[in-house]
Formats: C-alpha cells, structure tokens, sequence
C-alpha cells in the first residue's frame, strides 16, 4: 500500500483547521500543525495544543509572516492544507511562495472550505472576499502548484446550530425569520465530514488539480423545508417572519464587519442560491459523494435531531 502523505495545517488551532488536524489524524495521515507562538495564551487554544500533541500530532512553530518558519515547516511534508481565516485571506501568496522554495508539494489546498468563488453572485463585503479566493486560486494555477479546491458549502455549525437565527445559541422554538424568500436550496455539511472528506481528497489523482464539491444529496435543503424539518420534531409551528432580499441588503448595508460579512454570505447561499445553482462541470470538478460512496456523512436530518 502506498504511504499515506504527511499534512501540514496551516490554521490548524481555527475554527474549521482543528477538525482538519482530527480528520488527518484518524485516517493515518502522519499529522503536522502549524502554530504561532504569538497566537495568544487564551485556554481553549492552549487546550487543543495540548489535545494534538497527545494524538501525535507534531507542532511546528512558525507564522504565514515569516517566511524561513513557513519553509522549513512546509519542508517536512507533502502536503499543504491551509485553513487561515478571513483576515489573513489577502496574505496566502506567502504561502504560495514558501511552497515554491520548499519545492517537494505535492498537493496544497488552499483556505476555500465555501462556495466555488469562480460561481457566484455575492454583494459586498462577500464579494471581495470571494474575489480574494478566486484571484488565489489563478496564483495557485499560475505558478504549476498541485491542487484541490474544497467547496464544502455551509457549515451547519454556522447555519444550522441557530437555524440561520443570527444572535441565537439555539434553533428557535417560537418564532423564526426566514431570510429571502424560503425557496432557494442551500447545501450544507457537518463540519468533522468536511475534514473527511478533504483528507480523503490529498492523496486521490481524481481530485488532482480538480475542484470537490461536498453537495451531499440529503443535505441540500430551502430555508423553509428546513423549519419544517425541525417544527415536526419539536412538533410545534413556528411564527415565520420573512427577511426579502431588498431588506436583507439593507441590513447589510447599514450593519458594520463581522455582521455584515455574514449576512452577505448568508445573502449569497439562501437568496441567490450560489451552492446550488449550477450543474458541476466535470472537467474541473468532482461530487464528494460520488467519489466516496463509502463515506457515511452526517445528514441534516441527524443532525437536528441532536439539537431537539
Ligand atoms: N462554509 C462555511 O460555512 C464556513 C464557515 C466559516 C469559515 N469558512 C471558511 O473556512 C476557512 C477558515 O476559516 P476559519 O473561520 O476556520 O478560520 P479561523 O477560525 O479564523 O482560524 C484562523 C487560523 O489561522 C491561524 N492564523 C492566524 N494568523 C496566522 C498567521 N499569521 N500565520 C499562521 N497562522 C495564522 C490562526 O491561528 P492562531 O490560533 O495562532 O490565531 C487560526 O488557526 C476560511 O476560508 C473561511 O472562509 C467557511
């Protein structure tokens, strides 16, 4: 059997990287994280350090800013999966130029983990940081560096956990606002399955240099379907008040950063429909359930009976 590839995560103690470090682990893959020194000393960070070291995971210090830090770590593996956050977006191009200098990738993924940003119809500030994504991607192609694109589509930790009811910790049991119209079908995906299937995808030619779109067929739901989903298990009817798109603009407008990001993603997937309004092109892209049949995601079916 051929050995599996040595992972580096750039990103690895963020919000989607520490499912990442996990998914690489539990499939075999020797595991490296990259951790900043000055990343803070807050506990729940400290904690998950501490958590990959005893799964044998090996901590490799560095930062995206230094370039020497970035090399000697990317050096240690074959392949790169960066999971930085949205500040540090416009900066990815050091990785790109620490991958040249280290010269032994065979595969870097790229901080996507969203809609395909070569397929959207974002608003601002959505849309710049969907361009940000897009532009690296032509950088990525420009240079000859292997890659996979992971377009996972909506986390349901993000989504779902409140069912798109922004200031709340839990899916609402009285009253909910739908934002557009109810209609519009969104995919969506549980965040340790998006780490699956990524980790499935370093080694595999069939997503060499390819785009992998996690639209999970039995989670692919409207706004509306999904309150229904949820007032049958709770066996309640929920008031349904309705955010349209030209108020929803508004509301972006008038709000400031992060909120204003979030709701013009949330614009993006539930108005205009972007992770689900195209037919996938199969010269450039592959369906993560197609591929890997065998892998038994979580449904959002199941996943909401984990909140009732
Ligand atoms: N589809 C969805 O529903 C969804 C939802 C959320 C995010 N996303 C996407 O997922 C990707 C990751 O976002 P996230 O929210 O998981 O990120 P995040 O929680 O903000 O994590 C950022 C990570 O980058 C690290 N980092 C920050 N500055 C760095 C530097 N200078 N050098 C090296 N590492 C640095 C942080 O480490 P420290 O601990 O040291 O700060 C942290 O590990 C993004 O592309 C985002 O758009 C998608």
């Amino acid at each position: 059997m051929a050995q599996k590839s040595k992972i580096l995560i750039i990103g690895a103690t963020g919000y989607i990287g520490k499912f990442m470090v996990e998914g690489s682990v539990k499939s075999g893959h020797p595991t490296f994280a990259l951790v900043r020194e000055s990343g803070g000393s807050n506990p729940e960070r400290l904690e998950l350090i501490e958590s990959f070291k005893s799964s044998g995971v090996a901590l490799v210090y560095g930062d995206i800013y230094h370039h020497e830090s970035l090399v000697k770590a990317i050096k240690q593996v074959d392949v790169v999966i960066s999971t930085v956050g949205v500040q540090q977006m416009s900066d990815q191009a050091k990785i790109i130029a620490a991958i040249k200098e280290a010269g032994n990738i065979k595969r870097f993924l790229p901080s996507e983990f969203g809609v395909d940003v070569d397929h959207v119809n974002a608003v601002e500030p959505a849309s710049s940081l969907f361009a940000l994504k897009a532009n690296f991607r032509r950088s990525i192609e420009a240079e000859g560096i292997p890659y996979t694109y992971i377009v996972s589509n909506a986390f349901v930790g993000y989504f779902l956990s409140n069912l798109g009811q922004m200031d709340a910790s839990a899916p609402p049991r009285d009253k909910v606002v739908v934002l557009g119209d109810g209609n519009t079908k969104v995919t969506f995906v549980k965040e340790e399955d998006v780490a699956t299937y990524t980790i499935k995808a370093v080694d595999d030619p069939r997503t060499l240099n390819k785009i992998l779109y996690l639209r999970l067929p039995a989670n692919i739901f409207s706004f509306h379907e999904i309150v229904s989903l949820w007032e049958k298990k709770i066996g309640k009817t929920l008031e349904k008040t309705y955010v349209l798109e030209d108020e929803l603009l508004k509301k972006i407008q008038e709000s400031s950063f992060p909120t204003n990001l979030i709701l013009s993603i949330c614009h993006s997937a539930f108005v205009k429909g972007d992770t689900t309004n195209f037919e996938i092109d199969a010269s450039s892209g592959v369906e993560a359930s197609e591929i890997y049949p065998d892998v038994k995601y979580t449904t959002v079916d199941e996943y909401l009976d984990q909140l009732v």
